[in-house]
C-alpha cells in the first residue's frame, strides 16, 4: 500500500466517528508498505497489510471470502475480459469504461472508485487526476488490480467451451500513468477514508450488489468534497432479494419509501429531495452505457447500465 494513503485513512468500524489509523511498518520501501498493520487506537481493531494489500474491510473473514462469488476464477476471467477486452482487440468487447470516463472532467486531487473490480475505470481516472484509489471487497480482484498496476498487463485464461481455455495477454497503452493509483480491500458501505477527501467519486454497477444500498450512497456522498466535486453513478438496477432485503432496495418496488424507478429515486436523493444528501448535487447528465460480461465464447451478458453524472 502506498504510504500516501496513511493520512487519508480512518477506521471504518468507528464510523460515523472518524478515527485515524496508526501504522506499524514491518517491511517497506520509501513509498510503499509491503507488510505491516494499521491500528485504530480507539476501537483497537487492527487492519493488516500483507504482500502490499491493505485489508480495510471491517467484515473481512475467511468464511466471507469462501461465499463471495467475486472471488472465483470464472468471475475473475469474466471481469478481466469485461474491463480489458478492447485492449485484446476483441471485436465483441464494448467501450463502456471509456464511455464512463468520458463523462468525467479532468481534475486536481484524488478520485475514489467504489467496487473497482479489475480496476479499468480507476486506471481511466488515473489519466485524468492526481491520484486514484480503487476499493473493492474482493481480495482476488484487488490482488489482480495491484498486479496490473505493477506489471501494466496480464496473462490470463479465457474460457472457450467447457474446460477448453484460451491463453490471452494484454498490455496497457504505453502512455498510461500507473504510479498515481492504489487499490485496497474495503467495504463500499463503510469506506475507510476521511470525509470530504475526494474530488470525484464513482459507483459503477455496485448499488444493486450491496446489502445496504442507501448506506453505500450515503458513504460516497460523505467522502466526496463538499464543493468542486463530481459524482458518477451507474447501475442496471438488477435488484435481488439474495443480495439485499427488498425493503432496502432504492427502486423496483410498487410501494414503500423507494417505490418506483431506481434512477428517479437516486436523482431525488442526490438533489436533496429526500433529505439524505448535503450539500446537494446538481444533475449534469443522465443516460445509459451498454456494458458486457463474457462467460464463455458463446455466452455474454449484455447490460444497460443507467448513469447519472452529478456535480456540486
Ligand atoms: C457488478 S461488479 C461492478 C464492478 C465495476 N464497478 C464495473 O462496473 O465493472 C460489482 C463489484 O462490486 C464489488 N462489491 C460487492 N459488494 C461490495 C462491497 N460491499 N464493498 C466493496 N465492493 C463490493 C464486487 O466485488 C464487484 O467487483
Amino acid at each position: 500500500m502506498k504510504k500516501v494513503l496513511i493520512e487519508m485513512l480512518i477506521c471504518p468500524l468507528c464510523l460515523p466517528e472518524e478515527h485515524r489509523l496508526r501504522e506499524t511498518l514491518l517491511k517497506h520501501t520509501p513509498d510503499d508498505i509491503v507488510e505491516g498493520d494499521l491500528r485504530c487506537e480507539y476501537c483497537r481493531k487492527t487492519y493488516p497489510i500483507r504482500e502490499g494489500i491493505a485489508f480495510l474491510d471491517p467484515n473481512h473473514s475467511e468464511e466471507g471470502l469462501a461465499k463471495n462469488r467475486y472471488e472465483t476464477a470464472p468471475l475473475l476471467s469474466a471481469y478481466l475480459w469485461s474491463h480489458y477486452g478492447d485492449l485484446l482487440q476483441d471485436e465483441l468487447a464494448t467501450d463502456a469504461y471509456r464511455a464512463w470516463a468520458d463523462l468525467m472532467q479532468p481534475h486536481a486531487n484524488a478520485s475514489l472508485d467504489t467496487g473497482s473490480a479489475m480496476g479499468r475505470f480507476s486506471f481511466e481516472m488515473a489519466q485524468k487526476c492526481d491520484f486514484v484509489v480503487g476499493i473493492d471487497n474482493s481480495v482476488s480482484f484487488i490482488r489482480t488490480s495491484r498486479d496490473l498496476m505493477i506489471h501494466r498487463g496480464a496473462n490470463f485464461e479465457l474460457p472457450e467451451e467447457g474446460r477448453l481455455m484460451r491463453q490471452e495477454r494484454f498490455s496497457f497503452p504505453e502512455d498510461w500513468k500507473t504510479d498515481n493509483i492504489e487499490f485496497v480491500v474495503g467495504d463500499a458501505q463503510a469506506i475507510p477514508f476521511r470525509s470530504g477527501l475526494f474530488s470525484s467519486v464513482s459507483s459503477l454497477n455496485v448499488v444493486d450488489k450491496v446489502p445496504k444500498p442507501l448506506t453505500h450512497l450515503i458513504e460516497i456522498n460523505r467522502i466526496a468534497r463538499t464543493r468542486n466535486a463530481q459524482l458518477l453513478f451507474s447501475d442496471p438496477f438488477s435488484w435481488s432479494a439474495e443480495v439485499a432485503d427488498p425493503e432496502s432496495w432504492l427502486g423496483g418496488t410498487p410501494d414503500g419509501t423507494f417505490s418506483g424507478w431506481g434512477r428517479e429515486n437516486i436523482i431525488a436523493l442526490l438533489e436533496g429531495k429526500r433529505g439524505a444528501f448535503a450539500p446537494t448535487w446538481q444533475i449534469d447528465r443522465y443516460g445509459h452505457v451498454w456494458w458486457k460480461i463474457r462467460t464463455h465464447s458463446n455466452h455474454f451478458e449484455l447490460i444497460r447500465s443507467c448513469f447519472i453524472k452529478a456535480f456540486r
